[in-house]
This record gives C-alpha cells, sequence and structure tokens, in this order.
C-alpha cells in the first residue's frame, strides 16, 4: 500500500532509488529498505523508522555501488513494522529478492505449502511467501523469472505491486500489478519503476502505467515486455507523455489528501473486507474474533472506547451491534472514561477504535479496562501501532494511511470492520436467520461501488458550498444509523472551515436547537429511505416551517424530502444499517468544498494534530 521504486540502466541506481523512496514519503509508511545488484551480489539493507535512518544505516552497512536496484517504503499489513519484516525480502537461496506493495490475502495456506516442502521463514510477512513461492516455481519448473512470476501470480489471491530480481541475471527486473498502481519510467536506455511517476519525472516524462493483472519485464538496453497474468498474452507499450508537475502526483491528481482519500473510500472498503467477506461461502472470517469467540459470545455488554472520528464509529457501531448480535453496548469518550472509575467486570468486552493506533486517551482507557479484567479488542488502522500492541485481540481496517488531519476513510472503514464484527457474532448466536446474514453480506459488498456512485455528487455538492460558504453555523441532524453521522458532518465542517457546527438527533431539536432556527440557518438533514423516514420528513417539516435552509441527503428518488428541501443530495439506496457509509460521502464533500473556498489548509487544519498523542 505504500511505495516502490526500482532502477535500471546505465547510472548508479542507489541516488535515484533513495530520493524515489523520499518523494514517495508522503503516502506514508512505517519502514524502508534498499536492494542493490553490485555486479557480483545482491547488497541489501532495510529498517523500521524513516527513509533517513535507512539512508544512514544503509551507508554504514553496504556498498552502494551499482546500475539496478528496488525500494520499498512498507506500510505493515502483516507483521508488526520492524527491521525483519521490512522489505525487500531475499527468497530461501538468496538468488532472488523482491519488494510488495498490497496484501496476499492466500498468503497462510501457500506459507503451509512450502513450510512442508521444507522452505523456511524469517519474517511474518505475506511477501516473503510470494518470493518463495516464485522460486519454487522457478525451480520446480527450471523457467525464466518472468514465467515464473507469472505462474505463481496465478496461485495468489489479493492485492499487490511488485518488483522483483534474479542476482544471476541482473540484466532484468520484473514486475506486476493487481490493485496496487505501479508505473514504469521510460528513459534513454534506462528504465525506472515506480508507485507513482514522482521518483522518475525528473529524468523522464515518458512513462507507462500497468494495468491490474498486468505484468512486465524490464530489460537493460532492450526496453519493456507486458504480458496478461492470466493467459500470458501480449500487450501493447501505451507510452503516455506525462504532464503532471511533482505535488500533483503525490496527491495522486488530487488538489489535497484529504479529497484523495475521500476518493479512495471505495478501495479502502474493499481492502477492508478482502479476504474476510466470503459471500460466496456465507461466512466471514476474522481470525481476532474467531480466536475468541468464546469471550464474545459470553460477554455481558461490549464497551467501545474511542475519540474524535473514531467515537463516532463507535457510536453507529452501538446500532449495528444491538440491532444485529443483541449484545447492549456502551459507547465512551476515552477521556472521560479513564478518569471515571468505571464499572467494568472480566465479562465486559472492551472495543478500541483508533485510526493512528496512538491516542493518548484511548491507549489509557484500554489500560484502565485490561486492569479490571476486561477483554480488550482492538479496530486500528495503523499496523503496528501502541493500541494494535497493547490490546489482546483486534483486527485492522486495511484503509492505507490516511494523512489529511481530518479522518474520512477511517470512519467508513472502522464502520466496515465493525459491521463484519457484528455481523459474524449475529451468526454464531443465532440472531440473525443465514438467509439475512447471506443478504447483509450481499449488501455489504455491494457497498464500494455505491460510495462510488455517491462521489458523482461532488459537483453539485460544491455548489451548494457555494451558497452557505458564509454562514456561520451549520446544523446536522440524523436519526439512527445517521444521527453519528450528522455528529461526524458537524465535526469535519468545524474541524477544516472553522464554521461552527452542531450535529444533532433530529427529534432532538425541538428540545432547544429549534430555537437557532431562522432564514439564516443551513441544516443538513439525513433523510434516507427506511430509518424513521417519516419521522425525519417531519422535522424537515417543523425546520421549514422556521425558514431553516434544507439541505437533505436522501436516498435516490426521493421525492417526499425534495419537495420540502432547498437542496437535495441523493445516495444510493442499501440497508438501513450501511446507510452511514453512504450518507458520510457528500458531508466530507460539503466540509471539504467550503473549506477550500474559504481559503483554509484543509489538510493541515490550525490547532490539530493527526494523532492525539497528549492527553
Ligand atoms: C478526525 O477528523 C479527527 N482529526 C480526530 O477527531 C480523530 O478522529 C481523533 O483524534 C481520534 O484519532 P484516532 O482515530 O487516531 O485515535
Ligand atoms: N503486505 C506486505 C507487508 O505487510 C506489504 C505491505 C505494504 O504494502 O507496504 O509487508
Amino acid at each position: 500500500m505504500c511505495g516502490i521504486v526500482g532502477y535500471i540502466g546505465h547510472r548508479e541506481a542507489y541516488p535515484i532509488v533513495l530520493k524515489g523512496l523520499k518523494r514517495l514519503e508522503y503516502r506514508g509508511y512505517d519502514s524502508a529498505g534498499i536492494a542493490l545488484y553490485d555486479g557480483t551480489d545482491i547488497k541489501l539493507s532495510k529498517t523500521k523508522g524513516k527513509v533517513l535512518d535507512l539512508e544512514h544505516k544503509l551507508e554504514s552497512e553496504i556498498s552502494t555501488h551499482g546500475s539496478l536496484g528496488i525500494g520499498h517504503t512498507r506500510w505493515a499489513t502483516h507483521g508488526v513494522p520492524n527491521d525483519i519484516n521490512s522489505h525487500p525480502h531475499y527468497s530461501n537461496s538468496g538468488d532472488l529478492v523482491i519488494i510488495h506493495n498490497g496484501i496476499i490475502e492466500n498468503y497462510g495456506s501457500l506459507k503451509q505449502e512450502l513450510i512442508s516442502r521444507g522452505y523456511t521463514f524469517k519474517s511474518d510477512t505475506d511477501t516473503e511467501v510470494l518470493v518463495n513461492l516464485i522460486e519454487d516455481v522457478k525451480k520446480n519448473e527450471n523457467i525464466k523469472l518472468g514465467k515464473a512470476v507469472q505462474i505463481a501470480l496465478n496461485q495468489v489471491i489479493g492485492a499487490y505491486a511488485i518488483a522483483v530480481f534474479d542476482k544471476n541475471k541482473p540484466n532484468e527486473i520484473v514486475v506486476a500489478r493487481l490493485g496496487s498502481p505501479l508505473a514504469i519510467g521510460i528513459g534513454e536506455d534506462e528504465f525506472f519503476i515506480a508507485s507513482d511517476a514522482s521518483p522518475f519525472i525528473e529524468y523522464t516524462k515518458n512513462a507507462i502505467y500497468l494495468e491490474d493483472e498486468e505484468m512486465a519485464v524490464v530489460r537493460r538496453h532492450k526496453g519493456v515486455k507486458i504480458r496478461k497474468i492470466k493467459d500470458d498474452s501480449l500487450v501493447d507499450n501505451y507510452i503516455q507523455t506525462l504532464q503532471l508537475n511533482l505535488e500533483q502526483i503525490e496527491k495522486g491528481g488530487y488538489d489535497h489528501f484529504m479529497l484523495k482519500e475521500i476518493y479512495e473510500q471505495p478501495n479502502a472498503i474493499r481492502d477492508t473486507f478482502r479476504g474476510r467477506l466470503r459471500t460466496d461461502e456465507a461466512i466471514i472470517k476474522m481470525s481476532g474474533v474467531e480466536d475468541n469467540m468464546k469471550k464474545f459470545l459470553n460477554a455481558d455488554r461490549i464497551i467501545v472506547v474511542a475519540c474524535g472520528t473514531s467515537w463516532h464509529a463507535g457510536l453507529v457501531s452501538e446500532y449495528i451491534f444491538e440491532d444485529l448480535a443483541r449484545i447492549p453496548v456502551e459507547v465512551e469518550y476515552a477521556s472521560e472514561f479513564r478518569y471515571r472509575n468505571p464499572v467494568i467486570t472480566d465479562r465486559d468486552i472492551v472495543i478500541a477504535i483508533s485510526q493512528s493506533g496512538e491516542t493518548a486517551d484511548t491507549l489509557a482507557a484500554i489500560k484502565l479496562a485490561k486492569s479490571k479484567g476486561a477483554f480488550v479488542f482492538g479496530v486500528c488502522n495503523v499496523v503496528g501501532s501502541s493500541i494494535s500492541r497493547e490490546t489482546h485481540a483486534g483486527a485492522y481496517t486495511h484503509a492505507g494511511p490516511e494523512i489529511g488531519v481530518a479522518s474520512t476513510k477511517a470512519f467508513t472503514t472502522q464502520i466496515t470492520v465493525l459491521t463484519l464484527i457484528a455481523l459474524r457474532l449475529a451468526r454464531a448466536k443465532g440472531t440473525i436467520s443465514s438467509s439475512e446474514f447471506r443478504h447483509q453480506m450481499i449488501e455489504l459488498e455491494l457497498i464500494p461501488d455505491k460510495v462510488k456512485k455517491a462521489l458523482e455528487s461532488d459537483d453539485y455538492v460544491k455548489s451548494i458550498a457555494e451558497i452557505y460558504k458564509n454562514a456561520s453555523n451549520f446544523l446536522y441532524l440524523g436519526r439512527g444509523f445517521n444521527f453519528p453521522v450528522a455528529l461526524e458532518g458537524a465535526l469535519k465542517l468545524k474541524e477544516i472551515s472553522y464554521i461552527h457546527a452542531e450535529g444533532y438527533p433530529a427529534a432532538e431539536m425541538k428540545h432547544g436547537p429549534i430555537a437557532l432556527i431562522d432564514e439564516n440557518m443551513p441544516i443538513v438533514v439525513i433523510a434516507t429511505k427506511k430509518g424513521h423516514y417519516e419521522k425525519v420528513v417531519s422535522n424537515i417539516q417543523e425546520i421549514k416551517s422556521r425558514k431553516g435552509k434544507i439541505i437533505g441527503i436522501v436516498t435516490e428518488g426521493d421525492k417526499q424530502v425534495r419537495e420540502l428541501a432547498d437542496h437535495v443530495i441523493e445516495v444510493p439506496e442499501t440497508i438501513e444499517s450501511l446507510t452511514p457509509l453512504l450518507t458520510t460521502i457528500p458531508l466530507q464533500l460539503l466540509s471539504y468544498h467550503i473549506a477550500l473556498m474559504l481559503g483554509k489548509n484543509v489538510d493541515q487544519p490550525r490547532n490539530l494534530a493527526k494523532a492525539v498523542t497528549v492527553e
């Protein structure tokens, strides 16, 4: 999920690869490594930490000479961030060396098979399994590296961008992609490989972007040969002339990380349920839950602890757990919980939610819960983070690095993980039927495409932002599953535009906030079909009578709210429990556009930090 760089040509590879890794730092990562071919052997150095740490370590460890090299920034998915798990990884013979971004889902069974054939593993990564699988195929079939990579990849389920070379054939690098990006820069008798063009833009503007399920053999002096991984058919080289500047490339062509991350949500959600949601077999597989099923089934209640956006995801999960799995849930601000002397027993399960896995209050809440005997389960994005280490078990969100301070894809992927857990428990407890279970799985599987559809409202949302950008207050209303979404929408606006905004359960409005409503007050109302629709429509009537400006978030094809509201933004239809994954999207876009129009720093709002590691 992070960065790949490679070089083969007539110059020294090291400075190009090192600088390339620095260019890819914006993607977020936890470790880095480089392998060079010095004319006789592979020289490899890698470390947990920053590229700068790698630079210091590498230059004291190995010779930096050679015109073939690959480098990697790792964002751990399998195995904690440490020196050993960092890439590149050698095959058992030491002949092959690989870098990989992505996830090999079936690495467990492949690993077992390789172990039974005598292979050993140094790291916990899925990547080391892949390089040994390639080696195994290559040896057994006595074939070239390119062919071996192709056969191996046909046995792999998952996502990858890889670069691999063989020290006995140091005139080629084999690359492949499925789900993770990979570009090949074409220079004068030299070739560059990278996750995006930023590492090579200063050397060449000519690039080939591999498509999913394509691989390429990049040969010194000879050029690039691209094939389809599945059927070995040759693909024409489509060389593009790049017109982007560096800055744009780092943000994947988006103006801000926040926007990039908003748009990454379809893929991020898919990555979250990849390998876990097995609709065909009608099972949900999450080892952290499976291994502790007894504890979950015997629990008296679940207590969720979190802060900020993660707390909002926790609130959504309260509705989901109670509705599907019939387990009582309490959702606590970690900062309150830790100082409240809460009543906790060993029959409680505490779920700690945190994107960064470093939030000080959440960490302290976990320690307190553990000291009182609770079983603590973590839902984190950053692999190997303090919270993921401090909890008894957990499930990662696999959303990829989130760099914008305002959380977007972390929120939707947290809800996705929590939904998976609730569904798994519901099935184990028998609180939903097998047909309902299946139905919910199918609906969840459709969500990435529906998020994509919801993103199509972007221009329209922008036009609404233009109208209300100068408002000094906003209200956000929602009910049921969408009440936390109202809170999250208000938080997003506050954080990056500094406009005061409040989120409320729609029916609470008449107990106070209704006094604020006049013709200057924009009110965002989440009014999707199902979910107390008629009641929310009544709330909208109440706002209209007081001349408030209504921005309705509605289900596609809605007529009733359209008649009452000043603006309606449609999202695709889904089952009620999954609507937050869609209704959140226009709210993220609205805050983004308003903040931008007001000239605010969208990615780094004032006074805020990405990980709040102090109380
Ligand atoms: C969200 O947009 C925030 N910047 C903030 O509320 C964040 O969600 C909170 O600090 C918790 O962070 P965590 O998920 O990394 O623990
Ligand atoms: N799954 C691999 C690992 O955990 C690659 C992670 C990445 O994309 O950086 O090492």
